[in-house]
């Protein structure tokens, strides 16, 4: 039996930081409605593509695991923004990485498009169609919201976070999962003009609309999360207080609390940087990832539990057990080119765009 382990983990995320404070001098909100709802401080803006927040978490995974990019088999990014959609957004990685030998494609399961991802490239792992797989999430959400719309607005955030999957013998890497969709429910988290289903010749305003039912969403994926949690657990004869540390998709500070408290998990198992970066949709789970490395919250040879929900409603959980390795190989110390304008000002132009069409 094949395994995929994980040698190699980075992040991300673009420096403008979009607080709650400032959010509140451009909509009717304010920090005291946002973090005790969400567990949301600040969000990050990109004034990068997506494809490029993607490169760098890569670049980033590939030094902590010692590989070129010459050595890659695949790319898989999985994203619900990318830059283009033809071509796809990882022949841009792909491109930018110099990876020439790696077959790319972009995955969209929304939020739970990194437990996807990582699911299929484990299977392309064991089945020894590929032995060194990069698997990113990447998002630029900033691009897509309705800025006049407070329910949302405050919720997402951009950033991208990267894993490295090599082959090996020994058991490591993903060793259960369970994945799934509550397409009833397609409708309740919808960016509907967003694509092809645009009326190209009717629509003027260039603006998205955003259908987003928070309280319904929110009954969802505790549910969905809560099962794909119990069936990993169940499929690798796991106990949940076995799992040493959950990584959930990091969409609000209550769901994450509802799953921890469906596993009889105390907080300090559980890996929560919503605080900073709001929801990043895909990227949410590498870029935590990466974070509970660098804390030193990852042991080697630990069970590692992820789970997720999203647009779709797509739902999933991943059981990981870790290698041995902990620490990087290496570094890489590229940045992103400087950012000359704040958050704010990042977005001020989309901003007035979506209230002229509110107004209008
Ligand atoms: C979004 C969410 C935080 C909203 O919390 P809620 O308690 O359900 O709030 P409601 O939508 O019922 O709104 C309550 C009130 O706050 C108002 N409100 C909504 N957003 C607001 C904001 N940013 N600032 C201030 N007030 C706001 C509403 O207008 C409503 O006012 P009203 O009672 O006068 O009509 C919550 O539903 C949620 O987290 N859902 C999960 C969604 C999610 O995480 N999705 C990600 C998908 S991957």
């Amino acid at each position: 039996m094949k395994y995929a382990n994980i040698t190699g983990w980075g992040k991300c995320l673009p420096p403008a930081v979009l607080t709650n404070d400032d959010l509140s001098t451009i909509m009717d909100t304010s920090d005291e409605w946002i973090y005790p709802r969400t567990g949301i401080k600040a969000r990050r803006v990109s004034h990068v593509s997506n494809s490029t927040l993607a490169t760098l978490a890569g670049r980033r995974a590939l030094a902590c695991a010692g590989l070129e990019a010459s050595e890659l088999d695949g790319i898989i990014l999985a994203t619900a923004t990318p830059g283009t959609l033809v071509p796809n957004g990882a022949s841009a990685v792909q491109q930018a990485l110099g990876a020439h030998q790696a077959a790319v494609f972009d995955l969209n399961a929304a939020c739970t498009g990194f437990v996807y991802a990582l699911s299929v490239a484990t299977s392309l792992v064991q089945t020894g169609m590929m032995s060194k797989v990069l698997v990113i999430g990447a998002e630029r959400l900033t691009q897509l919201l309705d800025w006049a719309k407070r329910d949302t607005a405050v919720l997402f955030g951009d950033g991208a976070g990267a894993v490295v999957l090599e082959a090996s013998d020994i058991e490591s890497g993903l060793i259960a999962n369970k994945l799934g969709c509550d397409s009833e429910a397609r409708e309740i988290l919808h960016v509907p003009n967003f694509g092809t289903d645009r009326v190209r010749f009717a629509d003027i305003d260039g603006l998205f609309t955003f259908n987003f039912e928070g309280q319904e969403i929110f009954k969802r994926a505790v549910r969905g999360m809560g099962e794909a949690t119990g069936a990993v657990l169940a499929q690798a004869g796991i106990a949940p207080e076995q799992v040493d540390l959950i990584v959930p998709h990091q969409a609000n500070m209550r769901i994450i609390e509802t799953l921890a408290k469906r596993m009889n998990a105390p907080m300090d198992k559980v890996m929560v940087n919503i605080e900073h970066y709001g929801n990043t949709s895909a990227a949410t789970v590498p870029i935590a990832l990466c974070e509970a490395l660098e804390q030193g919250r990852v042991k080697p040879n630990s069970y590692l539990l992820s789970a997720a929900f999203g647009a779709g409603l797509t739902w999933g959980a991943a059981l990981l057990k870790w290698g041995d390795r902990v620490t990087p190989l290496g570094h890489c110390d590229e940045e992103l080119p400087p950012c000359e304008q704040n958050a704010l000002e990042l977005i001020a132009h989309a901003v007035d765009g979506c209230q002229q069409a509110r107004d209008a």
